[in-house]
């Protein structure tokens, strides 16, 4: 999808017209494809490569078909999520964080938005799993609040400012459990607010959203996201719009219900240090990629791709002083075009002959670590390639 003029952002008129023309013959082929599956249950169940993971990110493409062409936001990402775990996903604005949980969640803006390929896996405990891909939103529906929920970055925004607070945690446990007697729906919504630690709990039922501190609303988003004991939390950015001494408490609260609730979570963050303090395992992401990803301790004590590294040296540390912050030289690739070798490589200090090839395999270099860049192709073994679709194809 090259426009013409190659090194601006200049579309011609015909151009755009094949653009617009193109998005729609296969936004539409797409929407009807999803349409067909939803008739055919063995379309969308599947098993779980390892059955101790909660969800497999496998070879995820996601892609927004806009007027200006493609955009690839998340392109052949691969990652697990395993049970009773926190998993970090790091990396700059951008990269692909959101566009992925949102592909997991369904909630991408469609018909734009497009997860092309390949799986993602949600296993239900019974020994079989969805795929998220292609599973119908009347399933959707009963999966999103119940067992998969979300923590957002803006706690004002996410509650709505005209009902009150115990309204808002209770349609959640009405919507999935219609069964419950309205008493008992209003008791475990006080058992929840108990649970986030809301001292006034029966107070707070009956108070609006714009009466509380910032602290207290996002106690309460976390109170709604696990009123149905999901096994997997996903909480995007869900201290950034906090002040610092409020972040460490909420970071404490999400870590012991998640223990006690046996739940896994997703921690979408752009802070090294909310990860370091919480996470099992870290993702870290570049351009919709994955470049590097295993247990904390490797990530933060040998990290091995060279934007980790510079990530790791951009980040001030505590009681050091510094003469200035360390950033890592030039720009992030336009996601329109993306080129078919490393998109880390033009900023990349250590860069050797084979970057100058296709997109590096992914390398693991011990047990848990696998990284994305060909200085490591003489150390380890290759486990996989991060596939792209050929959207002139579909
Ligand atoms: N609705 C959309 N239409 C077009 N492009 C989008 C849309 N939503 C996200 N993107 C693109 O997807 C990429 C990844 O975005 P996102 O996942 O939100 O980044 P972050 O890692 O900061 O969460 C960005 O380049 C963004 O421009
Ligand atoms: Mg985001």
């Amino acid at each position: 999808m090259a426009s013409e003029k190659n090194h601006s952002s200049y579309i011609s008129g015909r151009e755009s017209r094949r653009i617009t023309r193109f998005n729609r013959r296969v936004t539409r082929k797409l929407e009807k494809e999803r349409d067909d599956a939803n008739k055919d249950v063995s379309k969308y169940t599947t098993t779980m490569k390892d059955p101790k993971n909660v969800v497999e990110f496998d070879n995820v493409c996601t892609y927004f078909f806009t007027d200006v062409g493609v955009v690839k936001a998340v392109d052949g990402v691969s990652y697990d999520v395993p049970v009773g775990k926190t998993v970090g996903v790091v990396g700059e604005s951008g990269c692909g964080k959101s566009v992925t949980s949102l592909s997991l969640m369904q909630l991408l803006q469609r018909p734009s938005g497009q997860t092309v390929g390949e799986e993602i896996r949600f296993n239900l405990g019974d020994g079989t799993a969805y795929n998220i891909v292609n599973t119908p939103n009347s399933i959707m529906e009963k999966i999103r609040g119940n067992r998969i929920s979300m923590i957002f970055q803006e706690p004002m925004t996410a509650l709505n400012p005209v009902f009150r607070i115990g309204q808002q945690v209770d349609e959640v446990t009405q919507l999935h459990h219609p069964e419950m007697s309205k008493e008992d729906v209003k008791a475990r919504t006080l058992e929840m607010l108990e649970l986030v630690g809301i001292a006034n709990k029966e107070g707070v039922y009956d108070m609006y959203p714009h009466e509380l501190s910032g602290g207290m609303r996002q106690r309460i988003c976390i109170a709604i996201a696990l009123a149905c004991s999901p096994s997997l939390i996903i909480a995007d950015e869900p201290t950034t719009a906090l002040d610092v001494t409020i972040q460490a408490q909420i970071l404490d609260l999400l870590q012991n219900l998640k223990d006690k609730l046996n739940s896994s979570i997703m921690l979408i963050t752009h802070d090294l240090g909310v990860v370091a303090g919480m996470a099992d395992y870290v993702v870290v992401m570049y351009a919709g990629r994955v470049v590097e990803k295993g247990t904390t301790e490797d990530i933060f004590h040998h990290p091995a791709h060279p934007y980790t590294i510079g990530l790791m040296k951009s980040k001030p540390v505590v009681g050091k002083k510094v003469e200035e912050l360390y950033n890592i030289p030039g720009n992030v690739p336009n996601p329109v075009e993306m080129p078919n070798y490393c998109y880390f490589r033009d900023r990349c200090e250590m860069q050797c002959e084979r970057c100058r090839g296709d997109y590096p395999p992914e390398i693991r270099i011990s047990d848990t670590h696998i990284v994305t860049c060909y200085r490591y192709m003489d150390q380890g073994e290759i486990v996989g390639y991060p596939k792209s679709v050929d959207v002139e194809a579909l």
